[in-house]
C-alpha cells in the first residue's frame, strides 16, 4: 500500500518537473540549425516557432553571434540582429570570426512574458585552416592552407564574384594532400574580394568551406637588388625597381656606417629607387633594403635584401696610435734588454773601484813605493780590455733594431 503511494508520488513529481522544464523551453526558438550556403558565400541560421504561443501573442527573434564555441562567454559577443522571420542569413564577411549563434524569442502582447532564454548552435567550422594568400609578382598569387583531416579529393575554386567560380589549375602540396594553389593570369589586386571555395569529402561526408580574402592585404615581392656606387663625394645606393605597381612601393634602406648602427632612409619612384648620402672614406657602409607596400595601396613587404658592403673601416688615427702606443712599447723593450745586458757585464763595465785606503797607503808608504805602484797597476786599476768594449757595442744596436 505504502509502496503504491510512493510510486504515485514519483509519477506526479516527475510530471510536475517536466511541466516546469517545458514552460521554460517551449518559449525558445525550436530546432535551431546553422549551415553554410556555398552558392551564395553565406551562413544561414534557421529555427521554428516556440512550441507554445498564447493566443493574440506574437513572437519575434533576436540572433547573436559569438566568437567562442557554444555556450559562449559574454566577452566573445560580436553583434546581434532582430528578425521576424524564422531564419537569418549573413554574408561570409560578417561571420569570419564567429563560432556560435545564440537565439531567443521576444514576445509582444503576451502579458508579462517579454523574452525567452537563449538557445545556442555552433557554426560548423572549416576543415581547412590557416588559409593565406600572397600576391607576390605581376598577376601571380599563391594560396596555402593546412588540413585538419585527411582529404585527398579536396578542390579549390576562386572568384572575384560570388558566382562564376574558377577551378585551381596548379595545386601545390606534398603527396596526395593538396595544401596550396598557384593562381595566375589575373589582376588579383583589382579584385574587391577573392572568394574561395573548397569542396571534397572526408570519411564519406562532404566538405564545403568558404573563405574571403583581400589580395591587397597581403602583397610581397622579391627583395630588391642593391648596387652601390660612388659619385664624387656621395655614395649612391641604387635598388632594382619593383615588378608591379610602382606607385605603391616605398623602399626602406638601412644604412650602417662604420658599425655605428642603422640609419633609416627611404626611396621610391620619385628618387628612382635610390638614396644618396655623403661618403666618408674612412668608413665601411653596410646596406640592406626592403620593399614596403604602401598603406595607401594595401599591406605587405618583401624580405630584406642581402646586406651589401662598400669601403673599409680605415682608422685615420692610426699614426697617432702608433706614436702613443707602439713606440713606448719598443722603447721599454730596449731598455729592458739594456738592463739585462748591463747586469750581465756589470763587472766588466763597472769594475770595482780600487779602495782608497790602498791608494793612501801607497801615497804614505814610501818604502814599498815601487812594489805597490806595480800592484796597483797590474791588479787594481781598471784597464778596459778591448774584447769587452766590442761586445757591448755589438749587442746594443742589434736589439735596438728589433
Ligand atoms: C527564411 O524565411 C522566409 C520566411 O520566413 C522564407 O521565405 C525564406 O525562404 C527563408 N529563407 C531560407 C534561406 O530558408
Ligand atoms: C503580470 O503583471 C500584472 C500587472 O502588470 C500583475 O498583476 C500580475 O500578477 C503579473 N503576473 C505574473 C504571473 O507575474
Ligand atoms: C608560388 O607558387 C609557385 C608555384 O608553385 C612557386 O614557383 C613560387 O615560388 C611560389 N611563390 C611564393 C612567393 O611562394
Ligand atoms: C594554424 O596555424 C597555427 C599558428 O601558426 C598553428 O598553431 C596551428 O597548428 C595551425 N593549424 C593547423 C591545422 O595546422
Ligand atoms: C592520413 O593519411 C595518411 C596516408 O594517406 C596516413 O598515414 C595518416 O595516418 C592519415 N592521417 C590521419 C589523421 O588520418
Ligand atoms: C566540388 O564542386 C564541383 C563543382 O561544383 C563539383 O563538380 C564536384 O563534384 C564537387 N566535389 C565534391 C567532392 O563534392
Ligand atoms: C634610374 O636608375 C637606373 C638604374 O637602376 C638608371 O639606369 C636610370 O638612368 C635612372 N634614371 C634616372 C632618371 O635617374
Ligand atoms: C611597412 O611600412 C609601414 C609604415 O612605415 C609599417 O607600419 C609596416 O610595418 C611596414 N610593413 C612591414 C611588413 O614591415
Amino acid at each position: 500500500m505504502l509502496r503504491r503511494y510512493w510510486e504515485i508520488f514519483l509519477i506526479i513529481y516527475f510530471s510536475f518537473m517536466c511541466v516546469v522544464v517545458d514552460t521554460v523551453s517551449v518559449h525558445q526558438p525550436q530546432h535551431p540549425s546553422v549551415s553554410w550556403e556555398t552558392n551564395h558565400f553565406s551562413v544561414t541560421a534557421q529555427w521554428s516557432e516556440p512550441a507554445v504561443l498564447d493566443a493574440g501573442c506574437k513572437a519575434t527573434y533576436n540572433v547573436e553571434l559569438y566568437s567562442m564555441k557554444c555556450p559562449p562567454e559574454k566577452a566573445s559577443y560580436i553583434s546581434e540582429w532582430p528578425t521576424q522571420e524564422l531564419n537569418y542569413t549573413w554574408h561570409i564577411y560578417e561571420v569570419i570570426d564567429a563560432k556560435c549563434v545564440a537565439l531567443h524569442t521576444i514576445f509582444q502582447g503576451c502579458g508579462n512574458k517579454t523574452y525567452s532564454n537563449q538557445v545556442y548552435k555552433d557554426i560548423p567550422q572549416p576543415q581547412v585552416k590557416n588559409i593565406s594568400c600572397v600576391y607576390y609578382a605581376e598577376k601571380k598569387m599563391n594560396c596555402t592552407w593546412n588540413l585538419i583531416s585527411n582529404t585527398s579529393d579536396l578542390q579549390f575554386f576562386y572568384s572575384d564574384k560570388k558566382d562564376s567560380l574558377k577551378p585551381c589549375v596548379v595545386y601545390t602540396g606534398n603527396g596526395p594532400m593538396r595544401t596550396g594553389c598557384h593562381l595566375y593570369g589575373e589582376d588579383f589586386l583589382s579584385y574587391d574580394w577573392l572568394y574561395i571555395l573548397f569542396n571534397g569529402t572526408h570519411e564519406g561526408r562532404p566538405i564545403r568551406n568558404m573563405f574571403l580574402k583581400n589580395p591587397r592585404e597581403s602583397v610581397t615581392s622579391q627583395p630588391p637588388k642593391l648596387h652601390i656606387t660612388r659619385d664624387r663625394d656621395l655614395l649612391v645606393f641604387q635598388s632594382s625597381r619593383p615588378d608591379f605597381k610602382e606607385e605603391c612601393w616605398l623602399y626602406i634602406f638601412h644604412i650602417n656606417k662604420c658599425s655605428e648602427g642603422d640609419q633609416v632612409h627611404t626611396g621610391d619612384k620619385h628618387s628612382n629607387w635610390s638614396v644618396r648620402v655623403p661618403y666618408d672614406e674612412a668608413c665601411r657602409y653596410t646596406v640592406r633594403v626592403q620593399a614596403n607596400y604602401s598603406y595607401l595601396c594595401g599591406k605587405g613587404a618583401s624580405d630584406w635584401s642581402e646586406p651589401e658592403d662598400y669601403g673599409a673601416n680605415n682608422d685615420p688615427l692610426w699614426i697617432l696610435k702608433a706614436t702613443v702606443v707602439v713606440i713606448p712599447v719598443i722603447m721599454s723593450c730596449c731598455l729592458l734588454m739594456a738592463l739585462i745586458l748591463f747586469r750581465r757585464y756589470k763587472d766588466k763595465i763597472l769594475p770595482k773601484v780600487p779602495e782608497p785606503s790602498l791608494l793612501f797607503s801607497d801615497v804614505f808608504n814610501d818604502k814599498n813605493e815601487g812594489k805597490i805602484t806595480k800592484d796597483l797597476h797590474v791588479d787594481r786599476i781598471y784597464v778596459p780590455s778591448e774584447e769587452v768594449v766590442e761586445t757591448t757595442l755589438h749587442l746594443e744596436p742589434k736589439h735596438l733594431k728589433a
